[in-house]
């Protein structure tokens, strides 16, 4: 097998943020799908966890969300009652008390809706190319992945433009919150006590909760359109509306997960093309069978999402071992979506791979990601627009990865461009 990632020895601690400096230990991941499709990690930072590797089994076991519930949280990190209570969204929450709040949300996010943003996606990523590849060097993980995931999210809730940045950084803050670059409050090293009540334990989440208030009132006093988070603040069929509490939270929720999950992926797709030329002629000659597989098989690839967690409800017998009701299981996407039982060639990237059953969004349970089509569009209209306007790129520095288990990827990718 090709060595990924060279600090892994096959025995990484998965519990360990350094473990995925290099990108995930895939080593790791291939020894225990093929000899310990089940195992226990032990955790300094609390109780240890079940880990689940095989395709099969994460979607299978997602789907499973009455033996495996997601109210007791979704990382590995422990949470007393009180801090679930106070910072849990719907994401932290099982059907049906989750499909009700999910109903009341989904229609901003489904797919006629969203592909009713493509123009405005595509002058986006326009206005983010004209800016990056003005230099014939650049941070393409910087300058370019960074930028449109945020600035399109500010857009679709109607954030000013002067408010772009901060989203930015506060989104780094709140989700990056286990590498030293993003935030001073680093999870597993800082004293985070004081910020236990916030979302992702972070003095960000407050910041956000804020700004999410002050947004929607003064939208509502202008009598300006309110658009998604307008759709999101009507009342259900029954009258109720949601609470504001869960509302913020909701908020700190769309920050985080559009912010970085689609960075990491249009990171991981520049740094594809800078090193294999061929998938960079590919796209450019694409025709649109190819433009409906590849932005899934570069997701598969990027598998930005690490892992989720659930908590078993009762005990579980597998693969000879016995989880016991209380147990924290992870589900490690990243690893599902390298399983060689489920795809040929799992360590190449295939733009026509179909069908491709990966499971980057959570595919297979109730909590399967609802920015999906919005990420897929993303990554389609940065990379027709950059391989229709970049002759060659490559790479010409070290990349390097976030510092985290969780949510990772390409935070710096030095390329040089030639223009068409
Ligand atoms: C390539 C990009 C993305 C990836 C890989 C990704 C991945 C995921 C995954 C794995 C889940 C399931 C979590 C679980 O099982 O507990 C999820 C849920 C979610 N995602 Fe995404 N996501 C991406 C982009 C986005 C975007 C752009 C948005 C919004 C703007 C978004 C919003 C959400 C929300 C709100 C949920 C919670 C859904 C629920 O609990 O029912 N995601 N995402």
């Amino acid at each position: 097998m090709t060595i990924w990632t060279p600090i892994d020895d096959g025995y990484a601690d998965l519990s360990n943020h350094d473990s995925f400096l290099a990108g995930p230990p895939e080593n790791t991941f291939k020894r225990l799908r093929d000899h310990e499709p089940l195992s226990w990690t032990a955790f300094a930072g609390g109780a240890g966890f079940w880990n689940l590797v095989r395709h099969g089994d994460v979607f299978s076991h997602n789907r499973d969300f009455r033996g495996l519930t997601s109210a007791r949280g979704i990382r590995m990190e422990d949470q007393t009652e009180e801090e679930y209570l106070a910072r849990r969204t719907f994401q932290e929450t099982d059907p049906p008390e989750h499909t009700k709040v999910r109903m009341r949300v989904a229609k901003a996010f489904s797919k006629p809706v969203i592909a009713g943003f493509e123009t405005r996606i595509r002058e986006l990523c326009d206005e983010i190319l004209d800016v990056a590849l003005a230099k014939p060097e650049l941070d393409a993980a910087h300058e370019i992945a960074r930028q449109l995931p945020m600035r399109l999210l500010g857009q679709i809730i109607g954030v000013p433009n002067e408010d772009l940045d901060w989203l930015v950084s506060k989104g780094d803050e709140l989700i990056a919150n286990t590498d030293p670059e993003y935030t001073e409050h680093v999870l597993d090293k800082a004293d985070t006590e004081a910020f236990r009540l916030m979302p992702f334990r972070s003095p960000a989440g407050a910041e956000l909760y804020q700004y999410a208030e002050d947004l929607i009132t003064s939208k509502r006093e202008a009598g300006e359109d309110t658009g998604v988070l307008g759709m999101i603040l009507e009342p259900d069929e029954d009258g109720n509306v949601m609470p504001k509490h869960e509302f913020q939270n909701f908020f700190c929720l769309l920050v985080a997960a559009g912010n970085d999950t689609t960075r990491y992926s249009i990171s991981a797709s520049l740094h594809a093309l800078a090193n294999k030329p061929e998938l960079h002629e590919q796209l450019y000659a694409g025709d649109d069978a190819l433009w409906e597989t590849a932005p899934d098989e570069l997701i598969r690839w990027a598998s930005p999402t690490r892992y989720f967690r659930r908590t078993a409800t009762r005990d579980l017998t597998l693969h000879g071992k016995t989880i016991r009701e209380g147990d924290k299981v992870l589900l490690w996407f990243v690893s599902g979506n390298r399983d060689e039982r489920m795809f040929e060639n799992p360590y190449a990237i295939d733009l026509r791979r179909h069908p491709n059953r990966h499971v980057a969004f959570g595919q297979g349970g109730p909590h399967v990601c609802l920015g999906m089509w919005l990420a897929k569009l993303e990554i389609r209209l940065l990379l027709q627009e950059f391989v229709k306007r970049v002759a060659r790129v490559e790479q010409n520095g070290e990349h390097e990865y976030l510092r985290g288990n969780f949510v990772g990827g390409i935070k710096r990718l030095p390329v040089r461009v030639a223009l068409r």
